[in-house]
Formats: C-alpha cells, structure tokens, sequence
C-alpha cells in the first residue's frame, strides 16, 4: 500500500502471482470474516470470470484482475448499485492517471471508442436479506497489446495502452481506483445513490439511444431513458411502455 491514500481500502491485501479467480478468493475471505476494505489482486487469473459465467481472459502482468470486499450495511436489493459507483471510480481514475475518456456502458462495461477496456463484476453474500458484503471484481486491461487479444476478442476489447499509446503504471491505476472508490463510497453511504447517479449519467453511452436490451426472458428494443435509483435500466419503446431492466447485455441497432 505503498502511497496509497485511502482511509481502509486496500490497507489489507493479498497479492498472488498466479490465482484461479480473485473473485473466488474474495469470496472465501469475505465468508471467513476478513475487515472490510480486503482487497485480493493478482498478475495472473488462470479462470477469471465475467458476467454470466463467461470466462475472464486474464494474462499475466498486462492488466489488473482485482476483487474488492465492502461491508456495507443495507439490503441486498441495493447491491446493483455497486457496480455503477465502481464503474464512475474506474473512469475517473483512467482519466486523470492516463488522459483518456472512457465511456460506461450500462450495467458494467467500460469502453474506449466503443471497445471494451474494463469489466465490472459485483457479487453479493447476504444474510436473511441483510448484505454480509459485496465483491466487487474490476478487470482492466491494462498494458496489453493488440497482439495479446485472442483473435475473438480483438475488434471488441481494447488496452490502457493501445489507446494511450504507452505503457501505464497498473500500480498508479489501482490507487487512483482505490482512492476515488473509497471516496463515492463514503458519499453513497452519507447522501445516497443520487450524486452518484448523476456521475454515471454523464458518463454513460447508452443514455438517450436507442438499444436493444438481451434479457434472459427476451429482447427490449427502444430508447434508453436512464437509471433508477436502484441502479435499474429504463427503455421506452415504440409503444411508450416504459420497462425496467436490471441485467441484460445492451446493442446498439445498426443505424
Ligand atoms: C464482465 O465484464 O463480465 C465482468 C468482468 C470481471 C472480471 C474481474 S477480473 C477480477 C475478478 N476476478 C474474476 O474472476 N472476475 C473479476
């Protein structure tokens, strides 16, 4: 934690070389009773994962592959939230650490000129319908070339790097994401999830467009009109019904 300017998170770390999953340690030390603030982070995930089970391309050293443990004390349905004030942390750190303006796409992608450079995973343990904590997984390709890209990943992922031109100190990154996670936190706790809200906003790409939903139960085609405050997705469609999403992935309509 060296120059790390935090009030609790990421004052206790467990770093590995090579993990399995961060996000399934978190979750084993989140269960054993860890302080609030662990952080676990590693060079390397050999089965990193993404939303939907999808698997989590991971390679060693170019990215960072970290999972957060926040005890907050509130009720499960709130725990979406999390991952719209860990993504408003994540795009202010890769502006200020690296000039670049990262756009969110709502619920937890982070793009660069419409390709993804950070996934956000949230989880949740709960407790009768108490959180006992909140995992929040951040994975940042960093440093990785476009030669590093598995040929299906490509057109849709980008890098720190790729975009910047450069290398990017991940130690940099991780503070500055540390520092302001901790920040909107303590805001989110004191006021609530509306200033937060209103950050996400301007950052989002999809706010104002018109998409196409993917739920598990169907499609949702028509413009989306913003969040709640519990973090869910409005889309109007073409017959004016409003609907509220809380998980789908989200297209663009080609036109
Ligand atoms: C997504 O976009 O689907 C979310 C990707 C989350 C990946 C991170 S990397 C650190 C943590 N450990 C995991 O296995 N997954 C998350």
């Amino acid at each position: 934690r060296y120059g790390l300017n935090t009030k609790f998170l990421g004052h206790t770390i467990y770093y590995q070389e090579s993990i399995d999953s961060t996000q399934k340690k978190a979750h084993h030390l989140a269960y054993d009773g860890c302080p609030e603030g662990t952080i676990v982070i590693a060079e390397e995930q050999t089965s990193g994962r993404g939303r939907l089970t999808r698997p989590w391309h991971s390679p060693k050293f170019t990215g960072i592959w970290m999972s957060i443990v926040l005890r907050p004390k509130l009720p499960p349905q709130q725990a979406p939230q999390f991952t719209l004030i860990a993504a408003v942390a994540v795009v202010q750190a890769i502006e200020e650490v690296c000039g670049l303006n990262p756009e969110i796409k709502w619920p937890n992608d982070i793009l660069i000129k419409g390709r993804k450079v950070t996934g956000i995973l949230t989880e949740l343990q709960a407790e009768s319908d108490k959180i006992n904590s909140i995992i929040i997984g951040i994975g940042m390709n960093v440093n990785a070339e476009e030669s590093d890209f598995p040929e299906e990943l490509k057109k849709i992922a980008t890098s720190i790097a790729i975009e910047k031109g450069q290398s990017v100190s991940r130690a940099r990154l991780i503070q500055k994401i540390l520092e302001k996670l901790e920040n909107y936190y303590q805001i989110y706790l004191e006021k609530g999830f509306s200033p937060i809200k209103w950050l996400w906003e301007g950052y989002a790409v999809s706010i104002g467009k018109n998409i196409i939903a993917r739920t598990i139960t169907g499609s949702i085609e028509g413009k989306a009109l913003g969040i709640t405050d519990e973090g869910v997705l409005r889309i109007q469609d073409e017959n004016d019904k409003i609907h509220e999403v809380y998980s789908a992935d989200i297209e663009f309509p080609d036109n």
